[in-house]
């Protein structure tokens, strides 16, 4: 027996005999085919079993092809429709085009002309098909991220995935946009559409992945709490790769060598590292290089030698563990510094240098926050012309 559940569906609507059966012959491999044989009939068929692709014929008994149209559009927008037409019904052909269809063919047709406009068809269908479920998937996430009752952890969050996700959500418009206006997308245009699309897919599905890990963690404070560093390094990693603020620099990130433990939420230390990278990328036009590197500490460690001066600033001296083994997180760029009168300001709740709408500056405020309530610190070292690090300290377990 056929398999007919992968198979492609394909509607042919002709009332002579002769197309249908060979339309049949000619397309039983790549599709299932449904023959109807008027309008009436093929609207039916339609309802059943919603059709990839169809063909029309114009000139038909009863409902024409151009009606039948209407209606399988009306049925599902993104049903692909060639039309067959003979010279008297040119000029209807062209009507044909204004409500949908994707082309028309003359008849008696050529059948690899056919062919070729069938699964080019197909193609868009599947294209158009996989940009909504990557949309449907962005709204899920917006929406999962804004059902999260806990009002402070909705503004981080949103704060923290707003950036990646709105440029996705822009993109995915866009694509469709394109695929909607070009009428036929062609050979190694189409391919680039598809790789976009799967990309902006990846994309979507890390986000919604990774955000379902962290949100579904919540938790009570815990004293206990402990989250591997290299794990975090990796989801940072994924969000951070195709991020568009990342896009003509160089992101780099190095793990800790014998992995450990730092006594952080997991989602706080993600949502640290993505504010100090992210901050460290859209620092600057010119293409520079950013660096996350993690390092265990010799148990000796000693930050009494941290100043606060015109390029320096320690966030957290008193709440620094004294005792016990730290991991230090660095976000190291080359990018253009940060002149002496801002260094005073940065971590200050609301403090930017951005233009209205690029940025809020609650970014290092919650840095500071977030690291202090940890028992960590934030070191930060900088000079103009040649760069920024910021160090987070925390306690290791
Ligand atoms: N690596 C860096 N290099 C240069 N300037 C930086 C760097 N990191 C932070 N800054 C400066 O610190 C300011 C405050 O950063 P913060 O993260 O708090 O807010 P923001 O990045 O402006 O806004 P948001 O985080 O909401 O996008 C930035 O506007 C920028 O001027
Ligand atoms: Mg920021």
């Amino acid at each position: 027996m056929p398999d007919t559940t992968s198979k492609p569906i394909l509607l042919v609507v002709d009332d002579e005999e002769g197309p249908r059966a060979s339309l049949k012959v000619v397309f039983k491999n790549d599709f299932e085919v449904l023959l109807a044989s008027n309008g009436k009939d093929a609207l039916k068929l339609a309802r059943e079993r919603t059709p990839d692709v169809a063909i029309l014929d114009i000139l038909m008994q009863g409902m024409s092809g151009v009606d039948v149209l209407r209606e399988l559009k009306a049925l599902d927008e993104d049903i692909e429709v060639i039309m067959l037409t003979a010279y008297e019904t040119l000029e209807t052909a062209r009507q044909a085009l204004r409500h949908g269809a994707r082309e028309y063919l003359n008849k008696p047709f050529d059948i690899p002309t056919l062919r070729s406009a069938t699964s080019k068809a197909l193609e868009k269908r599947r294209a158009t098909r996989e940009l909504k479920s990557a949309h449907k998937r962005l709204e899920e996430l917006h929406g999962e991220i804004a059902r999260r009752t806990d009002a402070d952890e909705v503004g981080n969050v949103l704060h923290d995935l707003n950036n990646p996700l709105t440029v996705i959500n822009g993109f995915v418009e866009l694509l469709e946009r394109q695929v909607q206006s070009v009428a036929s997308l062609e050979g190694a245009e189409m391919e680039k559409m598809r790789g976009n699309i799967s990309r902006v897919h990846g994309q979507v599905a890390r986000c919604l992945e990774i955000s379902r890990r962290y949100l579904g963690t919540r938790r009570k404070t815990d004293p206990d709490e402990r989250t591997s560093v290299n794990e975090v390094l990796l989801d940072l990693q994924e969000l951070l790769i195709k991020h568009p603020s990342a896009e003509g620099h160089q992101f780099t990130i190095s793990e800790l060598e014998e992995p450990a433990c730092a006594a952080i939420h997991s989602t706080d230390l993600l949502r640290i590292l993505l504010n100090l990278a992210i901050n460290a990328l859209q620092s600057g036009t010119a293409s520079h290089r950013v660096e996350v590197i993690a390092q265990l500490l010799p148990s000796d460690f000693d930050s009494s030698s941290f100043l606060d001066s015109a390029n320096e600033r320690f966030v957290g001296r008193d709440t620094l563990a004294k005792s016990g083994q730290h991991i230090a997180i660095s976000v190291r760029d080359n990018g253009p510094g940060i002149p002496p009168e801002v260094v005073g300001k940065l971590f200050n709740e609301q403090f930017t240098t951005k233009p209205v709408g690029k940025g809020t500056g609650i970014g290092l405020g919650s840095v500071k926050q977030l690291v202090t309530q940890a028992k960590g610190a934030v070191r930060l070292s900088t000079k103009v012309g040649q760069g920024t690090t910021f160090t987070v300290f925390l306690p290791a377990r």
